[in-house]
């Protein structure tokens, strides 16, 4: 099943699996408005950066059909698609899928729904290509040798339409036979690495072990590691890079540990319109996710916390940011 397609069936829909739900069921969500599409993008129950580009698409389609259907003003309908624009700020491809699709606005439902179609088509394929991609650099980088690799949150086929980015490039090294075993960080405070990857590794049978994310420093430092691979939200134009919380301890570890980290994504990723990553804006959370813990208070009641969802790793950290067209050194200099 996939993360994210259309239905036609009932004047159109969006299909979700729901991540929030995993790894004890497998739940589908029927998205029928937008609104529904926002409070499940703003839960996490979808999430990842090139599966929100193909909700934002799709998003703008489901609006198109319910606004032609129900006769909505402009100023309705457009304020639905900045809502949906919005809904997750740091993960650029949400505004993309958004954009990509606008310019079609005009010519009806149909058209945006046939170019959110290709966009998800598309994103499939950049998975397997930055899959094949990354893999050729690491075999070249490390060879003859079985690899351990570590990666921090989600980035396989649930965050994507298909595959997955760093997840993929592993994916595609473990049906090379290179792979070890993974180390997958388990994530906090949402435990993307622990509920999703290792459900997607188990799926897949490739070995792995989850890790609290206060020991990758430690794996990293005691030998255990060849690779860090992750994925990105944003990444500006020398490669200074975002994603989930955690990650800039990880590259900063692997730095001093002289261990290379990749971060692979795709170009719709990348931002160009920020020189660096200091203009990245970054989502805060609610306090609950850190002094909750499925529903069960685990810190004093009232108690102030600091929760951004998103760091951002500089370039200087980043051995090569791995796209679906090519490998860009950003530690030396080479920007996107
Ligand atoms: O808050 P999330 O779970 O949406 O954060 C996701 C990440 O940080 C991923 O690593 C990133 O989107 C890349 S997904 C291929």
């Amino acid at each position: 099943m996939r993360t994210i397609s259309w239905s036609d069936s009932e004047g159109g829909r969006i299909i979700l699996f729901d991540q929030t739900r995993l790894p004890l069921e497998m739940v589908e969500i029927n998205v029928s408005t937008h609104d529904q599409l926002i409070d499940a993008i703003k839960r996490l129950a979808i999430r990842g950066a090139p599966a929100l580009g193909v909700a934002g698409a799709l998003g703008v389609a489901l609006i198109m059909r319910n606004s032609e259907r129900a006769g909505w003003s402009v100023v309705d309908r457009d304020q639905a698609i900045a809502e949906l624009r919005s809904a997750r700020p740091t993960a650029v491809n949400l505004a993309w899928g958004v954009d990509q699709v606008r310019p079609l606005i005009a010519s009806g439902s149909g058209a945006v729904l046939e170019r959110a179609l290709e966009i998800a088509s598309a994103d499939a394929a950049a998975n397997r290509a930055m899959g094949a991609l990354g893999a050729d650099a690491i075999e070249l980088l490390i060879p003859g040798k079985q690899l351990r690799l570590l990666t921090h949150c989600n980035t396989g086929a649930l965050a994507t339409t298909d595959w997955g980015t760093a997840l993929g490039v592993i994916r595609e090294l473990h049906d090379r036979g290179r792979v070890e075993e993974v180390f997958a960080d388990e994530t906090r405070p949402l435990l993307q690495g622990s509920r999703l990857t290792a459900w997607e590794l188990s799926q897949l049978k490739i070995p792995y072990r989850i890790l609290p994310d206060g020991a990758a420093a430690s794996a990293l430092f005691a030998g255990l590691i060849d690779a860090v691979l992750i994925g990105a939200d944003r990444i500006a134009r020398n490669g200074d890079s975002a994603n989930k919380i955690g990650s800039l301890a990880v590259a900063v570890a692997a730095h001093a540990a002289n261990v290379p980290f990749f971060v692979v994504a795709p170009e719709s990723t990348v931002d160009r319109s920020l020189a660096d990553g200091s203009q990245i804006e970054i989502e805060f959370r609610s306090d609950s996710e850190v002094t909750h813990f499925a529903g069960v208070a685990t810190a004093p009641l009232g108690s102030r916390t600091y929760n951004p969802a998103f760091d951002v790793t500089p370039a200087r950290y980043i051995t090569a940011v791995i796209t679906e067209q090519r490998l860009y050194r950003v530690s030396e200099g080479e920007t996107l």
